[in-house]
């Protein structure tokens, strides 16, 4: 007998996501889910103990006093998804800038002319702590309303020693009291400060040499990220910037060919980054390189929809073998949204995905994506009981209803947290 304090049972299609837990999904691989029809999963002090169909599973598994049978009849059930791309600890909005942006004004733009990124920026330099904290934990509490179970989340809106350090701890006092996983990452190269303009290496030399060397002492951080694009940190400023962070333990992660094909791709592939995130203006040669180096592309197609830009040709990249991962980007200015649901329509109208690989894109490889594959991102005996269970009779169902959540329940580390 299974002792058993969680018991899911009877789902029409339970999506394991078995068997790519030490490398992500590729090509082909990417459509295939490990569906059992009538399927369940069980589940004691957080971690799952059995997978297989009910009927199998039904008479091994003893219920311990107090433990929870949920009946998941005519519903997907399916690992909960994994955020690798958010940058939630700000304060403000810029709803202003997008009225802007709806009448001619760039992105970029705007960035330049003093907004974008260092409006947030201000915003946050005003805001104290307990503001910064229950801002970031609203926004968990959404993502959690969508189905997510890990968020990774990226500092940037200080560009400070102490400012980027302050974000990273709102990080960590999250990571202490909120029931999702986080998985921190630094991103003092999020975009230039004013007052190191015309002497932008300064800055870089700040991050490299002061910002990187404190987030490794106090542990603040898993990885490095740059925004290294058109604008923003050159090719060179960013490795010097990754190469740092790989020095200190930290491990990279690059904004890459966002605003424009700039060799960003390339880069990640160079660092051997775990990730090169964005690329809808990613080159040929750059896709190859990705796949060589196994280096995971995060797509955000929030922000190609939000931005009104063309979005990544995840069809090339998935053909090329490249493993793909989805995320919102969460984000004030080019993606204001928790909503990953979403993602996976517009992967697959804009995209061209297919849903069963939207699916696998945004659980198992974006897991890897964040280095928590070990650990989620599967329904797998040994791994977190971070569990989903959709309003939807099948798979293809779960990006075709739209824009609506379908989350019934979410089970996180085994407990019911939604
Ligand atoms: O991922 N590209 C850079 N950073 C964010 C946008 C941040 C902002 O606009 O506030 C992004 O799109
Ligand atoms: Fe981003």
């Amino acid at each position: 007998m299974i002792e058993a304090d969680l018991f899911v049972k009877n789902a029409s299609q339970l999506l394991t996501l078995a068997g790519s837990s030490e490398t992500p999904k590729r090509g082909a691989a990417l459509a295939e889910l490990g569906v059992i029809r009538g399927g369940a999963v069980a589940a004691r002090a957080g971690e799952i103990k059995a997978v297989g169909r009910t009927a199998d599973l039904e008479s091994e598994i003893s219920l311990l006093t107090g433990g929870c049978a949920y009946d998941a009849s005519g519903k997907v059930v399916m690992p909960c998804f994994v955020e690798p791309h958010t940058h939630l600890v700000f304060a403000g909005s810029r709803q202003d800038e997008f009225v802007q942006r709806l009448q001619g004004k760039s992105y970029l733009k705007i960035l330049q002319a003093g907004g974008g990124i260092l409006n947030t920026v201000r915003a946050t330099a005003s805001a104290g702590q307990d503001e910064l904290l229950s801002a970031a934990r609203r926004r968990l509490d959404l993502f959690a309303r969508h189905g997510v179970g890990t968020v990774e989340i990226k500092s940037g809106y200080s560009l400070t020693v102490e400012g980027e350090l302050r974000l990273l701890r709102v990080v960590q006092e999250l990571s202490r009291t909120h029931p999702l996983d986080l998985v921190p990452t630094f991103m003092g190269a999020h975009a230039f400060p004013p007052v190191y303009r015309s002497r932008e290496d300064d800055y870089v030399d700040l991050v490299a040499g002061v910002m990187i060397p404190r987030v490794a002492e106090e542990k603040l951080a898993r990885f490095c990220d740059v925004f290294c694009d058109v604008g923003v940190f050159t090719r060179e400023q960013a490795w010097r910037i990754l190469t740092a962070g790989k020095n200190h333990g930290l491990q990279p992660k690059i904004h890459a060919d966002e605003l424009a094909s700039f060799g960003g791709a390339e880069l990640a592939a160079e660092v051997r980054a775990v990730s090169a995130d964005h690329l809808l203006k990613v080159s040929g040669e750059g896709i190859g390189r990705l796949a060589r180096a196994g280096v995971v592309a995060v797509l955000l197609p929030g922000t190609a929809f939000f931005l009104n830009e063309g979005f990544a040709p995840a069809r090339q990249m998935i053909r090329e073998g490249v493993a793909v991962a989805l995320s919102t980007d969460c984000n004030p200015g080019s993606s204001p949204t928790e909503a990953i649901h979403l993602m996976l329509t517009l992967a697959c109208l804009k995209m061209k995905m297919l849903p069963a690989e939207t699916v696998s894109a945004a659980t198992i490889n974006a897991a890897h994506a964040v280095g928590m594959a070990h650990l989620v991102g599967s329904l797998e005996k040994g791994k977190q009981a971070d569990i989903l269970v959709l309003d939807a009779p099948d798979y293809n169902y779960i990006p075709y209803h739209y824009g609506t959540s379908l989350v019934e329940a979410v089970f996180k580390k085994g407990r019911r947290i939604i």
